[in-house]
């Protein structure tokens, strides 16, 4: 298995460029099971979690490629010929965002059989509000072997109100009532950036949706769908993850293509540490004192702080001046990073899910492990500050989310490098 290795103490300085969000081209990629022909999709991040949804739609029978050679960012999806709608175990375990394909698969083939998600490292995230969702577009549904299965020879429009605010299960929803017949409402609806580009792509495939990226969506079904050529947006993550980097390494990076507006909640936090954010053309500039002041976080629903910024901000309040309390409100088990942030000395008390954090003046490296992908992050920022020698084993989990991450920081001055694991 690969693993990070790095030394900490460097300041970062420099440009560095975002990639495509991973979380908006998961569901897009799936949306291509709603038209015949090929749909072709740019900027897309060349990441774990994007090569298995490429393989959940080979599974199925679809060409889906990512283009190589000069076209690394491209992947193209091709319904041509007959598709056998089922997503297995095999690939839902390794990635619960599969899921994705059930929404596209019952309204485009009547029905659809995918693996039920499992529990996962941060929380056990039932997908009950996407089978709600379903059923009110007048899908059957029933559970056995451990699979979802779903039917409906015509969707049909209908009113949705989700009990827990949900992204993937706005999502699937969506996907599935652009093809039901006649208006669905879709009521407290999740407001991330994520879902606004859903439906852009959607509609441009000749949907019919309106206030995606607010509470209510309103959907009028079409017939049918076209294919698509689309450019997926940045990843607001892994530029919040890159201004982090800035902020602990006491530097002034640009991150370049990080969107502000998708950020607020973050930007907003960093000020208020002490780091100054501006706004340039084309980016985002962070600027950090080498000493910031602690902050108190609570995560919440899109446009709050976002849970899957918790872990950085964490390792960023370590090293901060004074105490921080940081309240987890999304999922019930995303303090695993916590045990390793021990070992690089953070002091750091959980209960339930609130975490208190009283910043050190300094880390010390030591070999950790990564449990999750923010995880995994949040190790590497603590890494960066940390005095000698970091080993961040089970890579695996950053390289889910993260493009590349050692290389983007290495060309910022951090001394950080992958070692391989030999065959
Ligand atoms: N929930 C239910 N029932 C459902 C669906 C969700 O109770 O049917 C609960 C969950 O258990 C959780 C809360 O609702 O407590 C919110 O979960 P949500 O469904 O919004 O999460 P998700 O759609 O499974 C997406 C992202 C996650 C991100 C969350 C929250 C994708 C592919 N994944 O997951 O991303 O943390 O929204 O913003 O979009 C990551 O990228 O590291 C990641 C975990």
């Amino acid at each position: 298995m690969d693993k990070i290795v790095m030394k900490g103490g460097a300041e970062l300085h420099g440009e560095v460029v975002v990639s495509g969000a991973k979380n908006a081209a998961l569901p897009i990629l799936a949306s291509a099971l709603l038209a015949d022909g090929t749909s072709t999709f740019r900027n897309v991040p060349d990441l774990a979690d994007v090569a298995t949804m490429l393989k959940v739609l080979r599974t199925m029978g679809c060409d889906a490629e990512r283009l190589t050679a000069r076209k690394k960012d491209v992947c193209e999806v091709g319904v041509n010929g007959a598709i056998t709608p089922e997503a297995p175990y095999d690939l839902v375990k390794t990635m619960r965002a599969s899921v994705l394909v059930l929404g596209p698969l019952v309204a485009r083939f009547g029905r659809a059989r995918v693996s039920m998600p499992g529990g996962c490292a941060i929380g056990a995230r039932p997908i009950d509000q996407h089978l709600k969702g379903l059923k009110a577009l007048g899908a059957d549904i029933h559970l056995t072997e451990g699979y979802v299965e779903a039917r409906a020879k015509q969707l049909k429009g209908g009113t949705v109100n989700f009990d827990v605010i949900t992204v993937t299960g706005t999502e699937n929803v969506l996907m599935a009532a652009v093809l039901a017949k006649g208006r669905t409402v879709m009521e407290n609806c999740a407001r991330e950036p994520e879902i606004e580009e859903l439906a852009r792509v959607l509609n441009k495939m000749g949907a019919r949706i309106e206030g995606a990226g607010t509470s209510i969506i309103t959907v009028e079904g079409v017939e049918g769908l076209t294919p698509v050529d689309h450019a997926i947006l940045p990843d607001r993550i892994e530029a919040g993850t890159l201004l982090v980097a800035a902020a602990i390494s006491g530097g002034n990076v640009l991150v370049k293509h990080a969107v502000p507006e998708h950020l607020d909640a973050v930007i907003d936090k960093l000020r208020e540490a002490g780091c100054t954010l501006t706004a340039e053309a084309g980016g985002l500039r962070c600027k950090a004192p080498r000493t910031l002041h602690s902050v108190n976080i609570t995560t919440t629903e899109h446009p709050g702080f976002p849970t899957d910024m918790q872990a950085q901000l964490m390792a960023l309040m370590c090293v901060s001046h004074g105490t921080s309390v940081i309240s987890e409100n999304i999922f019930e088990n995303r303090f695993m990073h916590v045990p390793e942030l021990h070992r690089l000395g953070a002091d750091i008390t959980v209960q339930g899910h609130t975490a208190v954090v009283k910043g050190v003046k300094t880390l010390s490296g030591a070999p950790v492990m990564a449990t999750d992908l923010r995880a995994s992050a949040s190790l590497i920022l603590a890494g960066l500050r940390a005095e000698g020698r970091t080993d961040v084993s089970r890579v695996y989990h950053l390289d889910r989310g993260y493009e590349r991450l050692e290389r983007k920081l290495r060309a910022l001055g951090a001394d950080i490098k992958r070692v391989t694991a030999k065959a």
